[in-house]
């Protein structure tokens, strides 16, 4: 797939045309595709199985992200998001980002943490320096309780014992949970380890489980903007043949008579906008909240726990003990250059994807082969989505490419089909009057 997921146009598309070129790019059978997103990819039979109480199913939009490469390789990224511009926008950072090489993205070790918690122990010096002498016999332990993660070559890998003070200690195992988020398995361990290790200890045992603050499962994405790909027309009036209506990226030089924001300018703005996040939690928080539109959409179409990534994330983002953003950019040279650091526990085996069609298919068209390659992907995508909207931030606002959107939904209120839709909703923006009573006299003229 090297080319395979720029599909300039995509927008103008049909669904059915969309899922068939979708398809095609991906090599998932057509009917494959069809038949999983047939209903939203869960019926209420198989909702039943999953939780409780069930009345039925809640559909959320499914879309795909286009123009993302990650560590050379392409990737179509399904995205399950119900804010609009969220995927035409990180479509469209993609795109900046591929023309300087795509994203490059690596993982920690990829452990999980399990925690035991060890209460009323009467010397903790001792108690710590008993654990660690009995790390062997608890790594056994831990092993024995997941025989089929040993098999596939993961496992427990490593104890450590840290003492809260006031005769608490926290024991954490981590483990090397392969391709599965590992929430049960690390519970499994903890479980399983607990009572010894109170025994050990001379103390009470607490609480034995997973922690979500992942942080030795770790991913790291970088990439590097041109400012030549970073530039606007004041009016955001030039759009490539692959970006939806608002979502504005001039590829050529601006008309004469408009004012041209320059891209050296935006690569600017985008560092004070990051500079702004580093030093205040509250710009952090949403920040953070426009980086985890990516991920979070790229989560959920993968069938993972995003409760369990967004918890992980703040308590990674909170680490110094002051909220930080999760994303930096900086100049490098002329080039604008982001990094986003975030911990991602994730999985392509197990949980949800057991019971869920779409989500199992949605890896398919991805292309990931493991977990470690889904946390790259997602993450990339959260870092396409975190440039996008400090570019729209640096410069125009938010609000322009949110109207054209906005106005595309009221055209389609007023009755607009087809190519009507577009028409009537530029018309709409153009007079800068986005309402039904607007629509419906600019679809009458236009079929006069
Ligand atoms: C909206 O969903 C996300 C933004 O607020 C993110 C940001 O401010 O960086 C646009």
């Amino acid at each position: 797939m090297s080319e395979g997921s720029r599909i300039p146009g995509f927008y103008r598309l049909s669904i059915v045309e969309r899922r068939v070129l979708v398809a095609e790019r991906s090599g998932v059978p057509v009917s494959e595709l069809e038949e999983s997103l047939a209903g939203g990819g869960l019926d209420s039979k198989k909702a039943d199985k999953v939780v409780e109480n069930v009345l039925g199913t809640y559909g959320l939009p499914f879309g795909v992200a286009l123009n993302v490469r990650v560590n050379g390789k392409d990737h179509l990224v399904p995205m399950v998001v119900e804010e609009p511009s969220v995927i035409a926008a990180a479509s469209n950072a993609a795109r900046m980002v591929r023309a300087s090489g795509g994203f490059t993205a690596e993982v920690s070790e990829a452990l999980m943490t399990g925690q035991v918690q060890l209460v009323d122990v009467p010397s903790p010096a001792r108690a710590i320096a008993r654990l660690v002498h009995e790390t062997p016999r608890l790594l056994e332990l831990a092993r024995q309780a997941v025989p089929n993660l040993v098999a596939r070559g993961g496992g427990p890998r490593e104890i450590e014992v840290r003492d809260l003070g006031s005769g608490c200690l926290v024991l954490h195992v981590y483990v090397d949970c392969r391709d599965a988020m590992g929430a049960n398995l690390v519970n499994a361990i903890a479980e399983a380890i607990g009572p010894s290790a109170a025994e050990f200890s001379g103390g009470n045992l607490g609480l034995r489980i997973l922690s979500n603050l992942c942080d030795r499962r770790r991913v790291r994405v970088r990439c590097r903007v041109h400012p030549r790909d970073l530039g606007l027309s004041a009016r955001g009036s030039e759009r490539p043949s692959d970006a939806p209506p608002g979502t504005d990226m001039p590829s050529s030089p601006p008309p004469a008579n408009e004012a041209y924001v320059d891209g050296g300018f935006v690569a600017d703005r985008i560092v004070l906008a990051s500079r702004f996040a580093e030093l205040d939690p509250y710009r952090a928080a949403t920040h953070n909240k426009g980086l985890m539109n990516g991920v979070d959409a790229v989560v959920l179409a993968s069938g993972n726990d995003f409760r369990a990534v967004e918890a992980g994330a703040h308590a990674y983002a909170a680490r110094s003990g002051r909220y930080a953003p999760l994303a930096v950019w900086r100049r490098d040279g002329e080039d604008l250059v982001g990094e986003l650091e975030m911990p991602l526990a994730l999985g392509t085996v197990g949980g949800t994807l057991r019971v869920h069609p779409l989500a199992q298919t949605a890896l398919r068209l991805m292309h990931v082969t493991s977990a470690d390659e889904l946390s790259m992907v997602a993450a990339s995508v959260g870092l396409a989505s975190n440039l996008a909207a400090l570019r729209a931030l640096a410069t125009e606002g938010i609000q322009r490419g949110h109207m054209s959107l906005h106005a595309r939904s009221v055209a389609v209120a007023a009755g607009a089909h087809g190519a009507e839709v577009e028409a009537i909703a530029m018309t709409m923006v153009e007079q800068g009057r986005i309402t039904l009573e607007a629509a419906r006299a600019a679809l009458a003229a236009l079929r006069r």
